[in-house]
């Protein structure tokens, strides 16, 4: 299956996103820990993205499809994008790539919060580096202080989750990124679900819908 994970900085993406990547054993591709990959190693792409994601601003459309695209090719067992497409530039460019490796998106998940929500959320993410778990310190905090539950790595806080930007990533994510609810609802494959509920019952909504969509082919 093949899906594309849609929603605000902070809807909750990665989170739904490492559940299904669990329970159906499909990749998750997620543009945002690519990035962060790049500049944690201090290489010559992470030097030239980390001004653009300090600041909360989108990194250029070809940086980021040409990340995609390469790890596209190996996921003939299906992928989850998460974060891409963000633009509706991605999102075409995103079709012409899927057309020429002959695959196709099942399902767009638009998961849906609000912005007092999001800014709440993101003040008390913590993830971890080395495994790449996302906790949060008030909704489904680690069992040990600030200490990853799967590696005991000392978990982190990232740099763009302080207010200021954070409500710049929100207002360009309203710019920039939501106008593909319509792109996508235009192509019949848009589910919107409400994601201010537990991540439990949030992922419930997830996998009803991609039960349909399997049951349907
Ligand atoms: P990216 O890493 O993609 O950030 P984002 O889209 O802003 O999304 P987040 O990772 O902040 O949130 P999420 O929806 O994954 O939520 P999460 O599950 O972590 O991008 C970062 C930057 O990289 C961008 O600003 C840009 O610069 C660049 N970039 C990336 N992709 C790009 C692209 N395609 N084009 C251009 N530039 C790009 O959850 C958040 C918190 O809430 C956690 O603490 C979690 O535990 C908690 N939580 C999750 N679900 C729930 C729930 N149901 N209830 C309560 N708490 C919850």
């Amino acid at each position: 299956m093949n899906i594309i994970l849609l929603g605000c900085p902070g809807a909750g993406k990665g989170t739904q996103a490492k559940l299904i990547e669990k329970k159906y054993n499909i990749k998750q591709i997620s543009t945002g820990d690519i990035l962060r990959e790049e500049v944690k190693k201090g290489t010559e792409l992470g030097l030239k993205v980390k001004e653009y994601m300090d600041k909360g601003e989108l990194v250029p459309d070809e940086i980021v499809i040409k990340i995609v695209e390469k790890r596209l090719k190996n996921c003939k067992n299906g992928f989850i994008l998460d974060g891409f497409p963000r633009t509706l530039n991605q999102a075409l460019k995103l079709d012409e790539i899927l057309e020429k490796l002959d695959m196709k998106i099942d399902a767009v998940i638009n998961i849906e919060v609000s912005e007092d929500e999001v800014i709440r959320r993101l003040a008390y993410r913590r993830s971890c580096r080395k495994c790449g778990a996302v906790y949060n310190l008030i909704y489904n905090p680690p069992k040990n202080d600030e200490i990853c539950d799967f590696c005991n790595e000392p978990l982190y806080q990232r740099d763009d989750d302080k207010e200021d930007v954070v409500r710049r990533r929100f207002k360009v994510y309203k710019e920039s990124t939501e106008p593909l609810i319509n792109f996508y609802k235009e192509k019949g494959i848009l589910y919107t679900i409400n994601g201010e509920r537990d991540v439990d019952e949030v992922f419930n909504s997830i996998a009803e819908i991609l039960e349909n969509i399997q049951k349907s082919k």
